[in-house]
């Protein structure tokens, strides 16, 4: 079982992207061939620096290592190295029609929002049925909002297959539901474009300026505190077995401790669970050869694969070598 998923190398994460995405790949590495690949050439639809494009692919594939993705496990690569990927992707360009990318909400939504829009931007789903269509991933773990672009993708592989046969796997999306969603510092949903967020990799005094924020009700120190419904408590049980929930809902309903109090236990379960993982960021930070070494690894490998994919493929659309 193929699973396959590209990340978006853009900017800090929050703790929103750990517990809705980051966690499941890498308890997915477990148990299943699990590629993931750094989507850059997706990021120059509307990244023109060329600095920060390559910083952002090097700081992409440290912070999933940091967090937990075992090079031994995973094939981890960043997509710009295996070429093979645009050819196919113009290939399927001719298996697309316009309209099913017209209607693509993600497309949409940008353009509604004024966003200048250019032929990448909308071209880019078919790079993304490209990327798994390549590799015959047969499950893509996606964020709800990428769902729409695997079903382009299993649309163009229908309408290949029914012209050459059995080329490709039809992937089948996998959302988590397990996880609800995080709550930001004000109560809504996480988000980088709500400003609302609390990130992973941050310095202790960061984190403390971050939590502080937290939106809290306005019970007096003494007073018993519902738990239910608190911003702080909600986001403390991320980090929780049962009885650690039980011992801070005993704590809320005891009185006697002020917000500020579980503001700082909820600082110490993030120090301590992201502990291990800003160290190994430190790390990596200063061993950039040894990231681009696992990248190498990885690209070699995808690569094989590439190349007998693309064989075959263009023998049927008639490329003749
Ligand atoms: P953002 O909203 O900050 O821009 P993205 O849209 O880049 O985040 O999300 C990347 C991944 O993290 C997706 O798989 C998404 O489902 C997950 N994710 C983002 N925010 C949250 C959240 N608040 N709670 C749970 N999962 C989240
Ligand atoms: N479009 C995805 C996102 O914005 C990233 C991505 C690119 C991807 N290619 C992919 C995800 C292939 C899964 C499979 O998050």
């Amino acid at each position: 079982m193929r699973v396959l998923t590209g990340i978006q190398s853009s900017g800090a994460l929050h703790i929103g992207n750990y517990f809705g995405a980051i966690k499941q790949m890498v308890e997915l590495q477990e148990n299943s061939d699990l590629f993931i690949f750094i989507a850059n050439y997706h990021s120059l639809t509307s990244l023109k620096d060329a600095t920060a494009v390559r910083q952002n692919t090097i700081d992409a594939a440290i912070t999933y290592l940091s967090l937990g993705i075992d090079p031994n496990k995973v094939t981890m690569w960043a997509q710009s190295d295996v070429k093979e990927v645009l050819e196919l992707y113009w290939i399927l360009s001719g298996y697309t029609p316009m309209g099913l990318l017209e209607r693509a909400h993600s497309y949409k939504d940008k353009v509604a929002k004024g966003i200048n829009a250019n032929h990448a931007l909308f071209s880019y789903p078919v790079l993304m049925a490209a990327d798994i269509l390549l590799y015959d991933a047969n499950i893509v773990p996606v964020g709800k909002d990428q769902i729409q672009h695997v079903e382009i993708t299993r649309d163009i592989a229908i309408k290949f297959n029914n012209e050459h046969g059995d080329i490709f796997t039809l992937p089948k999306f996998k959302t988590d539901d397990t996880t609800s969603t995080v709550p930001g510092i004000d109560g809504q949903k996480m988000s980088k474009s709500y400003g609302n967020t609390i990130d992973i990799f941050n310095s202790k005094k960061s984190l403390k300026k971050q939590v502080n924020k937290i939106v809290t009700d306005s019970a007096t120190l003494e007073e018993p505190k519902e738990f239910d419904g608190c911003n702080v408590y909600n986001l403390c049980k991320l980090f929780l077995d049962e009885d650690g929930e039980k011992e801070l809902q005993d704590r809320y309903t005891k009185g006697g401790e002020g917000h500020g109090h579980f503001k700082m236990h909820l600082v110490d379960l993030i120090t301590t669970h992201f502990n291990e993982a800003n160290e190994k960021r430190e790390y990596y930070l200063n061993n950039t050869n040894e990231v681009l070494e696992i990248l190498d690894d990885g690209a070699k490998k995808a690569k094989t694969i590439a190349e007998e994919k693309m064989k075959k493929i263009r023998e049927v659309v008639g490329i003749y070598r």
